[in-house]
């Protein structure tokens, strides 16, 4: 039988890159033009046909979460939303060890809550079969991302996270689509030097293996954790919704 597909968000850490903006709420609950940012990652989410979401946030605002978005029913016909508390920003691959028993047999599909996308991912959720997928995208600044090298058939040879040296101009973008076993690869991760486990870790897990596939963003991307990122994409969306 195929294996369904479950989603999470994950909207914890500290944005701090953001403060004073989030002194008193989260970054995930900022204005993007008329909705608040967790908005479109979770709508890029829905429109791929995901119903059971996982909602990770922090201690400090999580009641400002479960105001907002509840039970999930307000979004949809058998949309169903879970949360759980994240205590420390330890790094993005914990999505899936507390996500464990939430994803449970099943793939999953994680999306950051400070990711804004343009395009639509649904075809390349849905068509997803097994191993790890992840999305790319040609950007000006790589060296906020985690960024991954192609050789000349598009195949990826080096992945590494905010290169100091330039490497490639391919950002990774905050949405990632794995199957089951991401939970074991996780659960085996050691912390980095910032003492964080690394979502590139988990890609190149895969990338090991020969099981890593990616897709190619044509349209707009946002990572919207510093001001300048934030303003953009209210611009982007202002224009988009006046349109
Ligand atoms: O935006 C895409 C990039 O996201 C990727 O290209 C990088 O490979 C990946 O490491 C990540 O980089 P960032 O510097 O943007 O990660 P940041 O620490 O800002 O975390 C991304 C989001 O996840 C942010 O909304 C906060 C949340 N988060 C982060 C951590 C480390 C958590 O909820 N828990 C955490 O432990």
């Amino acid at each position: 039988m195929d294996k369904k597909m479950k989603g999470i968000i994950l909207a914890g850490g500290k944005g701090t890159r953001l403060s004073p903006l989030t002194k008193v709420t989260s970054k995930q609950l900022l204005p993007v033009y008329d909705k608040p940012m967790i908005f479109y990652p979770l709508e890029t989410m829905l429109r791929a046909g995901i119903k059971d979401v996982l909602i990770i946030i922090a201690p400090d605002n999580a009641g400002q979460f479960l105001h907002l978005l509840g039970s999930g029913r307000e979004f949809g016909e058998g949309i169903k939303f879970s949360y759980e508390i994240q205590e420390h920003p330890g790094g993005l691959p914990e999505a899936f060890i507390i996500g464990a028993n939430f994803i449970g047999d099943d793939n999953v599909t994680l999306i950051l809550g400070d990711n804004i996308f343009a395009d639509d991912l649904a075809k390349d959720i849905a068509s997803f079969e097994s191993g790890g997928r992840i999305f790319c995208k040609k950007v000006p600044d790589p060296e906020r991302s985690g960024v991954a090298v192609f050789d000349a058939d598009n195949k990826v040879t080096q992945i590494v996270e905010k290169p100091k040296e330039w490497i490639s101009d391919y950002a990774i973008v905050g949405a990632y689509v794995y199957d089951n076993r991401v939970i074991e690869i996780a659960r085996g991760l050691q912390p980095s030097a910032r003492n964080e486990l690394e979502i590139v870790d988990l890609h190149k897990a895969y990338l090991a293996k020969g099981e890593l596939d990616v897709r190619f963003l044509e349209g707009e991307w946002f990572d919207a954790g510093t001001f300048n990122s934030l303003l953009e994409v209210n611009n982007f969306m202002a224009a988009r919704v006046k349109k």
